[in-house]
């Protein structure tokens, strides 16, 4: 694995590469890397010949408020990880080969980039678009693979790559669990022992309320009892839990129907964590 930390010693890379005719699979990540980013990288390996992951702690994407200071930088251990999996690249660029003029925003996440989410964390989809639009720029991959645990993530840069990046297929990942159902995330080692029960607890409600939906149970009575349930047994603060439309990312109401998904955000201690589940149909 070649660890590469300027853009253009990438893009020659690169270039090299697709002469070849190799296909070019991406993966853009913030390192910290577990299963869950590993199983992002295997799907690239499965649609192309050569793989590049980035590891980049994106500034622009972190509310003042928000850890990036104290966001997990691991990256000889990711390199390590990284290397098992046969990766051919990993792009682990500076702020300046990232943001050359200096780190501005250059993409706006537009209606869906202020709500759930980037309600809870203003301006945060607008950096991530960012960053994604300047990496993609750099990398320009036939393949590029998100995980479906960021729903609100992977819904804004789909219409990044079908407007710009028309050329690349966007595939979504599904969301690793640990044994307990805990969706796999970095900020999971944040968490005590007991904050991981209230965490686990978390996810139990959002399987019981996908079971009540597909059963027809109707969607604001189930997020009423679900979200005081949560409050209050898991000792969680909730910021969202909603029941979405997945082609508009917007709340269904009770006269919904079709496949929806449902959403949730909440802080466990000092950790914040997201989550989705998928509803298969809602009256059908
Ligand atoms: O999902 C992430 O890890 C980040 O938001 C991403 C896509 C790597 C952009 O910084």
């Amino acid at each position: 694995m070649k660890i590469i930390h300027r853009a253009a010693e990438l893009q020659e890379q690169l270039d090299y590469e697709r002469a070849r005719g190799n296909k070019v699979g991406f993966v853009p990540t913030m390192g910290a890397l577990h299963e869950g980013h590993l199983s992002l990288v295997e799907l690239a390996k499965q649609h192309a010949d050569v793989v590049v992951v980035s590891i980049f702690v994106n500034p622009l994407q972190f509310g003042p408020a928000e850890d990036f200071d104290k966001y997990p930088r691991t990256l000889a251990e990711d390199a390590k990880l990284l290397e098992i999996e046969n990766v051919q690249y990993l792009f682990a660029p500076g702020l300046e080969d990232v943001y050359p003029n200096g780190p501005e925003l250059t993409q706006r996440a537009g209606v869906t980039g202020s709500t759930f989410e980037g309600a809870s964390r203003p301006g945060h989809f607008d950096g991530m678009l960012t960053v994604v639009n300047r990496l993609m720029e750099i990398v320009q991959p036939d393949v590029v693979v998100f995980g479906e645990k960021d729903a609100q993530q992977v819904f804004i840069v789909s219409k990044l790559i079908k407007a710009r990046f028309r050329n690349c297929q966007l595939i979504e990942g599904p969301t690793l669990r640990e044994a307990s159902g805990l969706a796999m995330s970095s900020r999971n080692r944040y968490l005590t022992d007991e904050e991981r029960k209230d965490a686990e607890n978390i996810y139990a409600h959002l399987n019981q309320m996908r079971e009540e939906l597909e059963a027809g149970a109707k969607v604001s009575e189930t997020l009423t009892k679900h979200s005081t349930a949560i409050e209050t047994s898991a000792k969680a603060k909730l910021e969202y839990l909603a029941v979405i439309d997945p082609q508009i990312f917007r709340p269904v109401d009770d006269n919904y129907q079709g496949p929806a998904k449902i959403i949730v955000a909440a802080k466990v201690g000092e950790v914040r964590l997201i989550d989705n589940l998928n509803v298969k149909a809602i009256n059908a």
